[in-house]
């Protein structure tokens, strides 16, 4: 089992999970952060701390964001580590919860 951030997080990016993850299992990218599934302990106290509930249990994944096991897994092998909250874009708050922003994720 593991965690994995999906779609809503592409140009939010707001943070505020890595602060709590005993394991420092999350990556950050240009505009998007993944779950290295190798490290996640499953110990699920990320999944509320993400304010537009982007990061979801692999037990829940459907075929819309099947997709995202993948991309959690090829990207926290290329991506650094971060540990501490940082300011979101300052446009985040224009990017919740929007349709089709796979194509705007930044690799
Ligand atoms: Fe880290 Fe736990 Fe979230 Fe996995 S479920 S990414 S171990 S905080
Ligand atoms: Fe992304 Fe939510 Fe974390 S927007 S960076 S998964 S708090």
């Amino acid at each position: 089992m593991t965690y994995i951030i999906t779609e809503n997080c592409i140009k939010c990016k707001y943070t505020d999970c890595v602060e709590v993850c005993p394991v420092d299992c999350f990556h950050e990218g240009p505009n998007f952060l993944v779950i290295n599934p190798e490290e996640c302990i499953d110990c699920s106290l990320c999944e509320p701390e993400c304010p537009i509930n982007a990061i979801i249990s692999d037990e829940d994944v459907t075929d819309d964001n099947r997709h995202f096991l993948e991309i959690n897994e090829r990207l926290s092998k290329k991506w650094p580590i971060l540990t501490e909250i940082k300011a979101a874009p300052k446009d985040a708050k224009e990017w919740e919860n929007k349709a089709d922003k796979l194509s705007l994720l930044e690799e």
